[in-house]
C-alpha cells in the first residue's frame, strides 16, 4: 500500500493532524481550518488533491516569484538532480554554486566580494550577525558587541534572529534567552497611501532623526544595524520608505557600524527593482537573501559580504569563521537559483514589472473604494499591497479576524494569509490581469462576508 497513489492522498488532513506540527499554527485553529492537502502547482495556482484550484495571492510565503513550477526552473532542477544531488561544501565546489554566486554579485549593488550560502533566511541572519561580531573581535574592537534593529521588524526565529526582531509577539516567550538589542524607532508610513518608491520617502520623518540620534549615541558599542529595506513584511507590511532606509544606511556606515540588510522578503523584484537596496541606492556591508533566491522552489539563502571584509578572517586558523550547515551550497537549490536569475533576464521581468505594479494598483484602489469604511490605509510598494480591515467593535468576538478572513478566502479558492487585521497581496510577479481581478473580487467578498 505504501506509496500507491491512493495511499498517498487518502485522508491526508486526518493523518496529518495525527502526526504533524505545523509552523506558526495554533492547534485550536486546526479544527476550524484543517490543512489543505495540495498535490500540484502551476503558475499562480495551487491545486488540492481533488483538483480544485487555489489562487496563490501570497506566493506561498513570499517565495514564488515567477509562478509555481516554471518549466525553466523545473528543467534545471531535473537536470541537476540527475547529475549531482549533493556534496558537502567544505572542501568541494561545483558549477551551480559558483555560477549562482557570480550571477548574484553581478546583479547586486557594486562592492560585494564573497557569498556565504545557507539554507533558510534565519540561518543567513545568524551568519551575518556572527560575521559582524567576530569581525570586531579580530579588529581590536571587542567593545562593539551590540546590535541595533528596528521596532516592529522581523528577521526570523532562531535565537539570534529572534533577538533582533522588534516585535514582542515573536520574541516575548523567549526573552530571557535573547541577547540585549538596541531598538530604533520605525516610521509608520502605513497611515498613508503611497506608491512612489523613487521619492525620498521617509528621509525627513522625525523617526529617522530619532533613530540616527540613537545610532550616534551608541556607536561605540554597536557592531551592526539589522534592517529590512523599505517594507517590514511580517510587521503587517509597514512601508518605511527608501529615503529612511538610505539615510540610516549612510549614517550607520559613516559611524563605523556594519549594516546588515535583510532582503529575505523584499528581494528579487518584490519592490519593483531586483533588490530593495537598489532604490536609494545603497550597498550594505552584509546582505541576506532567500525566498525568491531559488525562484521559491527550494530552500536556499545566502549572505553577500562586502569586498575586503574577509581579510579580517585570514591569518591564523583560529581567525576563521567556524560556521557550517550540512546543506550549504546544495547543487540542486543553486541550480534552481541560477535558472531563476536567468529567467529574470530571459523574460525581461523587471522591465515588464511597472505594468504589473500598475495593474495591481488599479485593483487595490477598486477594492478600497468598494469596501469604503471597512478598510483603511491601503498602500502599495512595487508588487506588495496591503489594507487594514476595520472591524467594528464586537464584530469578531473571538478576535481572530485574520483567521476568519483566511478561511473566507480559501472557501472562495484564494490563498490569503492576513497578518492580524492586515490583508496583503504578494502574488507571483507574473500574475495576470484576470488573476488580479479574481484576487480583488475575493478580497472584497471576504471582508464583506466576515464583517457584513
Ligand atoms: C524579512 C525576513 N527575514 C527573515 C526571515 C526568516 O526566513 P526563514 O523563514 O527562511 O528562516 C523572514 C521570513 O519570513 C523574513 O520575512
Amino acid at each position: 500500500m505504501l506509496g500507491s497513489p491512493n495511499a498517498m492522498t487518502q485522508d491526508l488532513p486526518r493523518r496529518d493532524q495525527a502526526l504533524l506540527w505545523h509552523p506558526a499554527t495554533h492547534f485550536g485553529d486546526l479544527e476550524k481550518l484543517p490543512p489543505i492537502a495540495v498535490s500540484r502547482a502551476q503558475g499562480s495556482y495551487l491545486f488540492d488533491t481533488d483538483g480544485r484550484p487555489i489562487l496563490d495571492g501570497i506566493s506561498s510565503w513570499w517565495t514564488s516569484v515567477h509562478g509555481h513550477c516554471h518549466p525553466d526552473i523545473v528543467a534545471a532542477v531535473q537536470d541537476q538532480v540527475a547529475n549531482l544531488d549533493h556534496v558537502m561544501f567544505a572542501g568541494f565546489t561545483h558549477a551551480p554554486a559558483v555560477e549562482l554566486a557570480e550571477a548574484i554579485v553581478d546583479k547586486a549593488p557594486p562592492g560585494y566580494g564573497k557569498v556565504f550560502y545557507t539554507d533558510c533566511g534565519s540561518a543567513a541572519i545568524e551568519v551575518a550577525l556572527k560575521l559582524s561580531f567576530q569581525y570586531r573581535l579580530q579588529t581590536g574592537e571587542p567593545q562593539k558587541t551590540r546590535f541595533a534593529s528596528l521596532k516592529n521588524s522581523y528577521h526570523g526565529e532562531t535565537m539570534g534572529a529572534l533577538a533582533v526582531c522588534g516585535s514582542e509577539f515573536y520574541r516575548e516567550p523567549f526573552s530571557p534567552l535573547l541577547m540585549d538589542v538596541l531598538e530604533l524607532p520605525t516610521p509608520f508610513f502605513d497611515r498613508h497611501e503611497h506608491a512612489d518608491l523613487s521619492s525620498n520617502l521617509g528621509a525627513d520623518d522625525p523617526q529617522a532623526d530619532r533613530a540616527i540620534a540613537l545610532l550616534r549615541e551608541h556607536a561605540d558599542t554597536l557592531t551592526a544595524l539589522v534592517i529590512e529595506p523599505l517594507i517590514q513584511c511580517a510587521g503587517r507590511m509597514t512601508m518605511t520608505g527608501a529615503g529612511f532606509y538610505g539615510r540610516l544606511v549612510a549614517e550607520a556606515q559613516a559611524l563605523g557600524i556594519h549594516v546588515i540588510a535583510d532582503e529575505i522578503a523584499v528581494g528579487f523584484g518584490r519592490t519593483g527593482k531586483l533588490l530593495a537596496s537598489d532604490w536609494p541606492p545603497v550597498a550594505p556591508d552584509l546582505m541576506c537573501l532567500s525566498k525568491g533566491l531559488s525562484g521559491g522552489v527550494l530552500p536556499l539563502a545566502c549572505v553577500l559580504i562586502r569586498r575586503g571584509f574577509e581579510d579580517v578572517f585570514s591569518g591564523a586558523p583560529a581567525r576563521s569563521f567556524m560556521h557550517s550547515h550540512t546543506f550549504t551550497g546544495n547543487p540542486i537549490a543553486c541550480a534552481a537559483g541560477l535558472a531563476s536569475l536567468k529567467l529574470f533576464d530571459r523574460t525581461q521581468l523587471l522591465t515588464r514589472l511597472p505594468a504589473r505594479v500598475e495593474a495591481m494598483a488599479t485593483r487595490r484602489r477598486q477594492v478600497a473604494s468598494a469596501l469604503g469604511g471597512l478598510v483603511r490605509h491601503h498602500r502599495q510598494l512595487g508588487m506588495i499591497a496591503a489594507f487594514e480591515v476595520a472591524a467594528p467593535p464586537g464584530k469578531v468576538p473571538d478576535g481572530r479576524l485574520g483567521l476568519h478572513l483566511r478561511a473566507a478566502a480559501l472557501e472562495r479558492g484564494v490563498l490569503l494569509r492576513p497578518l492580524h487585521d492586515t490583508i496583503y497581496w504578494m502574488p507571483p510577479l507574473t500574475m495576470s490581469d484576470d488573476e488580479l481581478d479574481r484576487l480583488a473580487e475575493v478580497t472584497v467578498a471576504c471582508v464583506r462576508a466576515v464583517l457584513g
